[in-house]
């Protein structure tokens, strides 16, 4: 028989995968926690409809979708967004605000797989829903730097772009592009960084027509490129392209707190940052690494319509979502990673398997009640390859229990690190084993 091999574009988690996988999503989950958010899930697969209706073209050209018995059109969950807007459109009534929801969920989407990009992934969302406010824009801009900088990673090594899609419609609008052709201006800029420039050049003679209204688009684009100097100056440049505008107000605003919370080293205006999905209607940002030469490690931005799209109330909403695979190969060359370490309180070793099962099994279940992690051999090996076994097993602890045991009641606890040992007697070992372990 032929072994079957894992579908392209998917993960094994052996246990060391898994115990790194554990330690980011429980960096993630300690600085959701830490910024006043609360973790909710949602299913793993919706109706189709959620997809195709609000998240736009891109994500419902990589849905893995399906046809249940009763022939409903469902899909697996290509990004947890529509679910959060659809669970708290059902309970929006009861729901305190502003509301701060976290969630890890495992995503799918049919992309062609490549660095940084599966088609099965990771993804933590942060959201803060139910505030127009440019304080909560920052305070997610904030979270989602709060766990990078908590990792190791300073502002040498990552940025996070940051632009507004409303001022940029006022910008298009002021250029003279209608609002019906806003949606397909945005995705065409999306593709702007991520296409060979000729190939960008052919697809916006596609998109738009109108010579003039192109060549304009462009000449703007190319006077508001990030440079070095400080937002402020680029503001001034923008202003004189749309006077009066709250939005350029709204996004002053943000790098303003930003720099008051002491991550504007981080942060940078790119009037390049369009984002790819259809629901965005204000402030937009993405993270990159410095060097640029990864996809986004992170993307997300204000989706104001998107609960009232959906059926629900008005609702103005902000937050992103950072996957795990580009940070994974971010923090692997930066050197940062670390993983989540199970550990082994004891290995209990014996010659004897009458006395074993006599005193060492109740032993066990003691220390397991109690929380401790033990185990023991089931091969009833020499004690020498059940000591070398718990040393393989890094067992903090061996409890050697021989003939003493029998005599005396007295079992060998001894130190697997530091080599030293005690004696105690064994029904003494449940009541002191906190005190061994520290925990
Ligand atoms: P997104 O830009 O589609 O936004 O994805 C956000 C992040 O998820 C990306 O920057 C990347 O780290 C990761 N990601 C996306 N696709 C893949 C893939 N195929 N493989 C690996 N990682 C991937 C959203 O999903 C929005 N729903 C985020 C959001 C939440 N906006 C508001 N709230």
């Amino acid at each position: 028989m032929e072994k079957i091999p894992p579908v392209k574009g998917t993960r094994d988690f052996y246990p060391d995968q898994m115990a790194l996988r554990n330690w980011i999503v429980d960096g993630w989950r300690a600085v959701s926690q830490r910024n006043g958010f609360v973790e909710y899930d949602g299913p793993i697969f919706e109706y189709l409809q959620l997809y195709t209706q609000k998240s736009g073209d891109e994500i419902a050209g990589q849905l893995f979708s399906m046809t249940d018995r009763g022939g409903r059109d469902l899909a697996i969950r290509p990004e947890i967004t529509p679910t959060l807007a659809r669970m708290v459109n059902q309970q929006i009534n009861s729901l305190a605000r502003p509301i701060k929801w976290f969630s890890v969920p495992r995503l799918c989407r049919a992309e062609r797989p490549q660095k940084g990009r599966l088609r099965e992934f990771f993804q933590w969302n942060c959201d803060i829903i139910g505030s127009d406010s440019v304080y909560a824009d920052a305070d997610c801009i904030y979270t989602a730097i709060d766990y990078l900088r908590s990792v190791g990673l300073g502002s040498d090594d990552i940025v996070v772009k940051i632009s507004s899609r409303a001022m940029l419609a006022e910008l298009l609008k002021h250029l003279g592009f209608a609002q019906e052709q806003l949606d397909s201006v945005y995705a065409l800029l999306d593709k702007r960084a991520k296409l060979p420039a000729e190939t960008f050049i052919e697809l916006a003679k596609d998109k738009i027509t109108d010579e003039k209204l192109r060549d304009k688009l462009f000449a703007m684009l190319d006077k508001l490129q990030p440079e070095d100097d400080a937002i402020g100056d680029k503001l001034d440049k923008i202003i004189k392209y749309a006077p009066d505008s709250k939005h350029v107000q709204q996004l002053d605003g943000v790098f303003y707190y930003l720099g008051k919370m002491a991550v504007a080293d981080y942060c940078e205006f790119d009037i390049n940052i369009v984002r790819g999905l259809a629901y965005y209607t204000g402030i937009v940002f993405e993270i990159f690494d410095r060097k640029n030469t990864l996809r986004a490690i992170c993307g997300g931005g204000r989706y104001d319509n998107l609960l009232a799209g959906l059926g629900g109330q008005q609702v103005p909403a902000i937050g992103f979502g950072m996957g795990d695979v580009v940070l994974e190969i971010l923090l692997s060359e930066k050197n940062l990673l670390g993983h989540s370490q199970q550990e082994l309180d004891f290995f209990v070793v014996y010659d004897d398997y009458k006395i074993f099962e006599e005193k060492g099994l109740p032993l066990i279940n003691q220390l397991r009640k109690r929380g401790h992690s033990a185990v023991f051999d089931y091969r009833r090996g020499a004690m020498g390859k059940q000591l070398k076994q718990a040393a393989t097993q890094k067992a903090t602890f061996a409890v050697i229990i021989g003939q003493e045991t029998k005599a005396d009641g007295n079992v060998t606890v001894k130190n697997m690190a530091e080599g030293t040992q005690q004696v105690m007697k064994i029904e003494e070992l449940p009541d002191r084993a906190e005190q061994l372990t520290g925990s």
